[in-house]
């Protein structure tokens, strides 16, 4: 073995590949009992239908590079991904937008119109001065389009009250002077035709990959674990960088995501594959309805049933599966901390969103594994 590969999402998937093509062999292990992180998708079997297990996963990219590399392994579908939201039973498009801004106000405001209302309404607070995301977003958006769209959403997100959110969890909310809601604003983006596992299997397919799964790499009674293996064979790591060093600098702080998926006896569930619950009185952020991503399976798709899955959003304890990064003060001291213990490991290369806590996008991911191979491991 040339190289071992601590987790099989994007990031040590890319690595591996790149490592087998130069020649190299290389072993991945994950603890799951599927490789592709959490990219991966599975066909619900009572529909057929594809879902994404750890939540919905659209492919964008603006980088050349990535979407060359990627096109290796798929094809993408011409999907293109819209949001709508909730709010007080009145169905909205998301980002906001003009349509959005016409249908709350009830007007037919032209785009400079609705330019100067939103900048006399966001005139209560000064971005600068914000002392909470309360503040921040009403002085971004102004109060009636933050208290609609965003207020009860993030307090959901957050299981706080955003007058005790910090600002800094928002830079800006993206407001449309046009009809465009379209959601990415990435030169590529579309579904992995024949779905996700299908193209990670394909990364993984090659004879110097030797991929060994329910294999947890902190688990020393498995030959391939840390002790047996630093300092005598590279190692990418895409695991929490945290739990690497047993803690030592205390635990960096995620959201986790709850979701409930059902199969509903009705061919179409809510018309779209995206729906935001923005109130305070349904408990889940949204809907994914998973038949909507892919309308050109409407051959193969039932007609007579559906799946949804509900999100739930709150804290992750240390047992649940680590999701967003929160980022706090402590958690970026805690995580400068690891970055300079992980300088004393030798021949350890800590990568993906785990192990750099940081929330990447597929395209992130991807591209920042094909720069560790190139720049440092190749
Ligand atoms: P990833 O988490 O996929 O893989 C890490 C692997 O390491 C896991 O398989 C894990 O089991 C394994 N591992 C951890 N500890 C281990 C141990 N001790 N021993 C062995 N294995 C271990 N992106 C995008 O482009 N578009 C989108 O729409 C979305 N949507 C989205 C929704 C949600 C809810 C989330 C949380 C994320 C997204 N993403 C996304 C981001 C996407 O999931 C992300 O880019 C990839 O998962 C990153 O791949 P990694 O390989 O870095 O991590």
């Amino acid at each position: 073995m040339d190289l071992l590969i601590v987790g099989s999402g994007f990031f040590g998937l890319t690595i591996a590949e790149r490592a087998a093509a130069s020649g190299r062999k290389v072993t991945v292990i994950d603890r799951r009992d599927h490789i592709g992180g959490n990219a991966y998708s599975e066909d619900e079997p009572e529909t057929g239908i594809e879902v994404h297990r750890y939540g919905a996963h659209l492919f964008h990219t603006s980088n050349p590079a990535v979407w060359e590399y990627v096109n290796r392994f798929t094809t993408f579908t011409d999907y293109v991904h819209r949001v709508y939201t909730n709010h007080k039973g009145v169905v909205f498009p998301l980002p906001i937008n003009l349509g959005t801004i016409n249908q709350f106000f009830n007007a037919a405001y032209s785009p400079s119109e609705a330019r100067a209302l939103i900048h006399e309404q966001a005139g209560e607070f000064d971005v600068k001065d914000a002392a909470n995301l309360e503040e921040k977003g009403i002085a971004l958006i102004g109060r009636p389009l933050y208290e609609a769209f965003i207020r009860d959403y993030t307090a959901k997100q957050w299981q706080t009250d955003p007058t005790e959110l910090p600002a800094e969890i928002i830079s800006r909310l993206p407001v449309r002077y046009t009809y465009d809601n379209r959601y990415f604003n990435d030169t590529w983006e579309g579904l992995p035709t024949d779905g996700y596992t299908a193209w990670i299997e394909r990364m993984a397919d090659h004879p110097n990959i030797e991929v060994k799964l329910g294999v947890d790499y902190f688990d020393v009674a498995q030959p391939l674990n840390k002790k047996a293996t630093v300092g005598q064979v590279p190692v990418v790591y895409t695991g929490p960088v945290d739990r690497y060093f047993d803690y030592t600098e205390g635990a960096l702080s995620w959201r986790t995501l709850d979701f409930e998926r059902e199969v509903l006896p009705v061919g179409d569930f809510q018309g779209t594959s995206v729906m935001n619950y923005a109130d305070a009185d349904v408990p889940y952020t949204r809907i994914h309805e998973f038949r909507h991503f892919h309308p050109e399976r409407a051959d193969r798709y039932p007609t007579d049933k559906t799946v949804i899955m509900r999100e739930f959003s709150r804290f992750a304890e240390r047992e649940d599966e680590p999701y967003y990064p929160v980022n706090t003060p402590e958690d970026r001291a805690g995580l400068l901390a690891y970055r300079e213990l992980a300088k004393g490991e030798k021949d350890v290369h800590f990568g993906g969103r785990l192990g750099t806590y940081q929330y990447l996008d597929m395209h992130m991911a991807i591209g920042s594994a094909l720069s560790m191979w190139n720049n440092q491991l190749s």
